[in-house]
């Protein structure tokens, strides 16, 4: 658990730090609930410090082993506390020339080193053992930290419910869950007909999503002003027919190139980042560039839809080019579209790939599996390049 300081005078975004806690937690072959983290200011840890190891100035991080009779429940498991001073944190991001996100996340692994049991003021062996294990730490943190998110697409969940037109199951309830089982965000498309996701939907997800929130949508008068209300973390730019039964093809950016840019636009002025769902066409991507988009998602359906080998190894073949020239246009890769169990994991272990966005093959498990169990398995797919 991540807990700030109430005292702390500015805001602090813990997803990224409880993404590196996480990380950290699984590399030393912990769980979950075995180190918390507490953010606190200078006169925070001024006032620890001096408590706990009567030294009565402040520091930039403090590691605490449990001290004294613990609860039956935490023998044996509970590792202790890192305590971080955000304000030396923030001087020291700036000294060393990194940013606050890399600076914490060595401090973090500073503590847990401390928490292991390796202390760097007995003497110089151990300083050295301690440095060799930061670094390990710090190298997996990095590598993992590279490897692709899954965002999960929960539109399905409200099929089911619109099928009877009652309230269950709630597609809130279900991004909960899917948060809870390691969903890095939340992906819901808002059609124009509300044949599934409802208004009501995207404004409670909007309070609610912890991770983030990527709202598809048509680039039309209506759509742009419910996201310039609602302000989510990004919005997708998909292309939307009423009688198709999901999103069929890419946008067509290039020949649309002047409402597509002006779209961007207005959802950049509303503060909202912008990726264009396209087909894997390298004029398709250079137009997604020249319309100001930071992002593209590049339609995967081919892909997912061939059958012959030979044709996989095409259309495989299609998005990795893709990819790279998205990339080499300073544009984000996202990809998504008819993704399964059986062929992500050759996507996931394309570098050039930051983003997933899956959804039916997740929410058809679930009703066999369990939901949270289905997001695990397909986690497992995205971050290891393997398949299950
Ligand atoms: N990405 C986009 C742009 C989509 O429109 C969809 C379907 O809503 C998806 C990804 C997810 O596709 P699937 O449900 O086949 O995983």
């Amino acid at each position: 658990m991540i807990r700030i300081d109430s005292r702390l005078p500015f805001t602090v975004n813990t997803v990224r730090i409880e993404r590196a806690r996480q990380i950290l937690l699984r590399a030393i072959g912990r769980t979950e609930g075995e180190v918390d983290v507490l953010l606190t200011d200078d006169p925070g840890i001024r006032e620890l410090n001096a408590r706990w190891r009567s030294a009565p100035r402040p520091t930039n991080v403090l590691a605490f082993p449990p001290s004294g009779p613990l609860p039956e429940e935490m023998r044996g498991g509970f590792l202790g506390d890192v305590a971080i001073s955000m304000e030396t944190a923030r001087r020291e991001a700036e000294e060393h020339g990194t940013g606050i996100d890399a600076r914490i996340e060595t401090l973090l692994v500073h503590g847990i080193a401390h928490l292991l049991g390796e202390d760097h003021e007995l003497g110089p062996y151990e300083a050295h053992r301690m440095a060799m294990l930061e670094a390990e730490l710090i190298d997996l943190l990095h590598r993992e930290k590279t490897m692709a998110d899954l965002c999960i697409n929960i539109d399905h969940v409200a099929t089911l419910r619109q099928a009877r037109g009652t309230v269950e199951p709630d597609p809130v309830t279900a991004a909960g869950i899917v948060e809870l089982a390691g969903a890095d965000g939340i992906v819901v498309h808002l059609r124009e007909d509300r044949r599934h996701i409802q208004d009501r939907d995207v404004r409670i997800l909007r309070e609610v999503v912890q991770t983030r929130l990527n709202l598809e949508m048509a680039a039309t008068d209506e759509m742009i002003g419910i996201a310039a209300t609602i302000r989510p973390d990004i919005v997708t730019l998909v292309p939307e027919k009423r009688k198709e039964l999901t999103t069929e093809g890419g946008l067509d950016v290039a020949g649309n190139l002047a409402h597509i840019r002006e779209a961007v636009a207005r959802l950049h002025e509303a503060g909202i980042p912008v990726s264009l769902f396209v087909d894997p066409e390298m004029h398709q991507i250079d137009s997604a560039q020249k319309a100001g988009a930071e992002c593209v998602e590049i339609h995967t359906g081919r892909y997912a839809e061939a059958r012959s080998p030979i044709a996989i190894e095409e259309e495989f073949d299609t998005i990795v080019a893709s990819a790279r020239h998205a990339r080499d246009l300073e544009l984000r890769v996202h990809a998504g579209h008819g993704l399964t169990y059986r062929n992500t994991a050759r996507l996931a272990a394309v570098a050039e790939i930051e983003e997933f966005s899956i959804g039916h093959s997740i929410m058809a498990r679930s009703i066999l599996v369990g939901l949270e169990r289905s997001v695990r398995e397909m986690a497992a797919i995205v971050k290891t390049g393997r398949p299950a």
